[in-house]
């Protein structure tokens, strides 16, 4: 394992240019295994979950090949029904095969994906979804195991905008037969851009973008190019990250209207923004004004930038409440924010920060991919030398973090780690 370590503190300037979005880039690989033919993706970014996703393919009987951002995916031959537990474990997005596989095979067979460092995760509403269009599932060893003929379309209420849920659905709904209507689906950009390139291919979806999705089955779907949706977390990381740093950064080749509410945050905190064609220039002066935040789904603020807007708030002048509303466990990298002398008290899904006039460099553990990023944005604000530990998380979803934070001046290196 390694670590980053950052030397801090220091002030974010420049140009960075963002990355395809994981979250997208993830969900279209496993879309392409409805494809019996070749999908071509543009614009995806070179991170392990996307190496770990093109294993799980593979594993599957896809072929999977990469030119750099470039992904040829040809799920043309005989594909095989199990996602094992090796690879989902390492990537609980692999769950995401189970309405594809229904879908094209009539039967699937994946490994419980289990809880992990943010929450218990379940994946109740993804199987009440997919059975609700005629697929029977048993669970048995630690496997779900899934078989239908050919799905149904039918109208699903989803208790709550699942990004998952919704898109396993919505997948299967593709080559089902008939209509099928998602209501209360989420919207997030990811969603919409899985569903543009599935339109390319040949579905037939329309709500993209609202809570109701309509989705009329197709027999088959043909091959198609597509580039992935900017990646709004990493945009919102980064401009986090100049505020709390008191940088000036510009988000190139980023999608300003995906970010607006993190922006209008960040400018209730004090920061100036200007929005561009594809490109924000965030800057700021002295320490952030005090906000109290709650994540909900799109368009409301995101779970995955909670962890970064608690170290800028941890730096306030004043005390801030943040809630979080998506994921249960999404404090436990507090602590470790804490040992680097932020003043942070937990309260079931509340989170009441007192900012401190500046936080102090630590070794400190990365629990999960977004936490582990603001850990390393702690270390930019921080006095002294910071050590992130379990550094093997962030690559799981930033592309090239160091060299892009290096090329804004921080000081910031990848290290054999020392625990
Ligand atoms: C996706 C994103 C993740 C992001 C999250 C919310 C990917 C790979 N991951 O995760 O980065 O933080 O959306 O924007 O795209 N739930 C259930 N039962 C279910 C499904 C979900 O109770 O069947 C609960 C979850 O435990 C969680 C909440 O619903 O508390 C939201 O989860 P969901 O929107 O499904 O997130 P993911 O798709 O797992």
């Amino acid at each position: 394992m390694r670590s980053y370590v950052i030397d801090g503190p220091c002030r974010l300037s420049g140009e960075v240019r963002i990355s395809g979005a994981k979250n997208s880039t993830l969900k279209l690989m496993v879309a392409a295994l409805m494809v019996p033919g070749e999908v071509v993706l543009e614009r995806v970014p070179q991170i392990t979950d996307v190496d770990l996703m093109a294993e799980v393919l593979e594993q599957l009987g896809a072929s999977v090949q990469r030119d750099g951002s470039r992904l040829v995916i040809d799920s043309s031959g005989d594909l095989c029904e199990e996602a094992p537990y090796e690879l989902v474990t390492k990537m609980r997005a692999s769950i995401q095969v189970l309405g594809p596989l229904l879908a094209r095979l009539g039967h699937a067979r994946v490994a419980m994906p289990g809880g992990d460092a943010i929450g218990s995760r379940p994946i109740d509403m993804h199987l009440r979804g997919l059975e609700r269009m005629g697929a029977r599932f048993t669970t048995e060893h630690g496997y779900v195991e899934g078989a239908s003929e050919r799905l149904q379309g039918v109208n699903t209420l989803l208790e709550f905008p699942s990004v998952g849920a919704t898109e396993n659905i919505l997948m299967a709904a593709v080559l089902a037969q008939g209509r099928s209507v998602i209501e209360n689906a989420a919207r997030e950009p990811e969603i919409q851009d899985l569903c543009a390139f599935l339109n390319k291919a040949g579905a037939h979806i329309e709500g993209v973008g609202t809570p109701t999705i309509i989705i009329d089955g197709v027999d088959e779907l043909q091959p198609a190019k597509h580039a992935i949706v900017p990646d709004r977390i990493e945009a919102g990381t980064y401009a986090i990250a100049a505020v709390a740093t008191q940088g000036d950064v510009t988000l190139v080749d980023c999608e300003p209207a995906h970010l607006e509410l993190p922006l209008m945050k960040l400018e209730d905190a004090g920061a100036q923004i200007d929005r561009g064609d594809g490109r924000v220039r965030v800057r700021m002066e002295g320490r952030p004004t005090t906000l109290d935040l709650v994540t909900l789904p799109f368009p409301g603020f995101p779970t995955d930038l909670q962890p970064p807007m608690m170290v800028l708030l941890s730096q306030a002048r004043g005390s801030s409440i943040l809630t979080e509303n998506v994921f249960e466990s999404r404090f436990l990298f507090v602590d470790e924010l804490n040992r680097m002398g932020a003043h942070i008290r937990v309260e079931g899904h509340h989170a009441v920060i007192r900012g401190v006039e500046q936080l102090s460099g630590a070794p400190v553990r990365s629990p999960d991919i977004r936490a582990g990023a603001a850990l390393v944005l702690g270390g930019l604000c921080a006095d002294g030398r910071t050590e992130v530990y379990d550094a093997g998380h962030i690559e799981r979803g930033y592309e090239r973090f160091v060299d892009k934070l290096s090329g804004l001046g921080a000081g910031v290196k990848l290290e054999p780690a020392r625990y």
